[in-house]
C-alpha cells in the first residue's frame, strides 16, 4: 500500500539522518576550539549537558524502526564515549596548563584600575562656593539662559541707552533687542524679586555669555554666581561680614582681602573685592599685574530704584547683592593660567581634578 511505503521511506531516511547527524557532531567534537575562557565547560555544555548535542539525538530513536534501533543505539552511544573521551582530555589539559602556570588566580594581585570620570573644575567650584553660602542660609535660585531686556538691563538699573550697556557686549537673539543671551546672572535677582516674598537670601549660579574674542583671559561664554540678601536693615557690615566669611572659607584663613570702591548701576555704593595673588602670594606676578592683589567679585547695597522696579518698598526694605565669576575664582584656586582650558574638554586637563575638593 502507498501509505505503508510512504511512512518506510520516511523512517528509512530518518536512520540515514541520523548517521548522517552524528558524523557531523562528530567533525565538530574533533575540531572544538573556544574563545571562553573555560573551554572544558563549554565543551560539556556543547556535547553532553542535558540540553547538549548528543542528548538531543536521542531524540530521534522514536522516529527509527524498531529493527533499526539496536544498529542506532549502539551508534549513539559510541558517539556519546567518544564526546566523554574528549570532554576527559580537554579537563586534564587545562588543569595541567593551570600547574605549569602556578595557580591560574592570584588574588594577591592588585586589581584592574576602572577608567572613571571626573567632575569638571567649573563644577566643583560652583558648588563649593554654593554650599559656602547655604551654610550661612542662603538658598540656590535659578533662572533662564535667554532673558529679556528688562530683566537683564532695564530693572536692573540701566534703562535703554544707558552708558554702562556697553561694558557688556551683548548676544542678542534674531538682531531682536529685547531677547538675548543673558550677560550676567544677576537678572535672576530681579525674577526673585519679582515673586514678592521676604526675605530673601539666595545664590544664583549660572552661565552667562558675552560677545568677547575667545583668548586666555576672555570667552564668549562663562559662569557666574550672584547673591542677594534683602530684609528690613541689612547694611554695608553684613555685606562685608558675609564676603569675609566667603573667602576665607574658599580661600582659607590667611588670605588678605580689601574692598575698593567702584561703580555698578545695579548697586550704590557699589565695590570690589580683591585678594592677595595666590599665584606669586602678594610679592607681584603678570596675574596681579605686579599688584600683589587680584578682583573677585562686585558688590554693592542693591539701589532703591532696582528694588522700585521689582515692586519691594525701598523705604522698608535694604540689601545686598555681589556677583563673581567662577572661572576666576577656580583658575586662582587651582593655578589655572588659560580660561581656555575649561571649555576644551582635555581629558589630561579634566582628570587631575580626580580628588579635587
Ligand atoms: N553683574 C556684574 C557683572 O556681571 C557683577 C555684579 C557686580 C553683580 C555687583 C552684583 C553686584 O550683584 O552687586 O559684572
Amino acid at each position: 500500500m502507498p501509505e505503508k511505503i510512504n511512512v518506510c521511506a520516511y523512517l528509512r531516511g530518518s536512520m540515514d539522518e541520523l548517521l548522517e547527524k552524528i558524523s557531523r557532531i562528530r567533525s565538530e567534537i574533533d575540531g572544538f576550539a573556544s574563545a571562553e575562557k573555560d573551554v572544558a565547560e563549554h565543551f560539556r555544555i556543547r556535547f553532553i549537558g542535558s540540553s547538549g548535542a548528543v542528548k538531543n539525538l536521542m531524540g530521534d530513536m522514536k522516529s527509527i524502526l524498531p529493527e533499526k534501533r539496536k544498529e542506532a543505539g549502539l551508534a549513539l552511544n559510541a558517539l556519546k564515549k567518544y564526546a566523554e573521551e574528549k570532554y576527559t582530555q580537554l579537563k586534564e589539559s587545562v588543569s595541567a596548563a593551570v600547574e605549569e602556570k602556578g595557580h591560574s588566580i592570584d588574588l594577591t594581585l592588585p586589581g584592574n584600575e576602572l577608567p572613571v570620570g571626573t567632575r569638571h573644575p567649573i563644577s566643583i567650584v560652583r558648588n563649593r562656593i554654593v554650599s559656602i553660602f547655604q551654610r550661612l542660609g542662603f538658598t540656590v535660585a535659578e533662572g533662564p539662559e535667554v532673558e529679556d531686556d528688562w530683566h537683564n538691563f532695564t530693572a536692573l538699573n540701566l534703562p535703554e541707552n544707558h552708558p554702562a550697556r556697553d561694558m557688556q557686549d551683548t548676544f542678542y537673539v534674531n538682531q531682536d533687542p529685547a531677547w538675548m543671551l543673558r550677560t550676567h546672572t544677576s537678572s535672576v535677582q530681579v525674577r526673585e524679586m519679582e515673586k514678592g516674598y521676604m526675605p530673601i537670601r539666595i545664590v544664583c549660579p549660572g552661565r552667562v555669555f558675552r560677545n568677547e574674542t575667545i583668548s586666555a583671559r576672555a570667552h564668549c561664554f562663562f559662569h557666574q554666581v550672584e547673591g542677594l540678601y534683602i530684609e528690613e536693615d541689612v547694611s554695608f557690615a553684613d555685606l562685608k561680614q558675609t564676603l569675609y566669611f566667603f573667602v576665607r572659607e574658599m580661600f582659607g584663613k590667611d588670605i588678605g582681602i580689601r574692598f575698593r570702591p567702584s561703580y555698578f548701576p545695579f548697586t550704590e555704593p557699589s565695590a570690589e573685592m580683591d585678594i592677595s595673588c595666590l599665584i606669586c602670594g602678594g610679592k607681584g606676578c603678570n596675574v596681579c599685574k605686579y599688584t600683589g592683589w587680584v578682583e573677585i567679585l562686585g558688590c554693592g547695597m542693591v539701589h532703591p530704584n532696582v528694588l522700585d522696579n521689582c515692586g519691594i518698598d525701598s523705604k522698608k526694605y535694604t540689601g545686598f547683592a555681589f556677583g563673581m565669576g567662577i572661572e576666576r575664582i577656580t583658575m586662582l584656586k587651582y593655578q589655572i593660567n588659560d580660561l581656555r582650558l575649561f571649555s576644551e574638554n582635555d581629558v589630561r586637563f579634566l582628570a587631575q581634578f580626580r580628588n579635587a575638593i
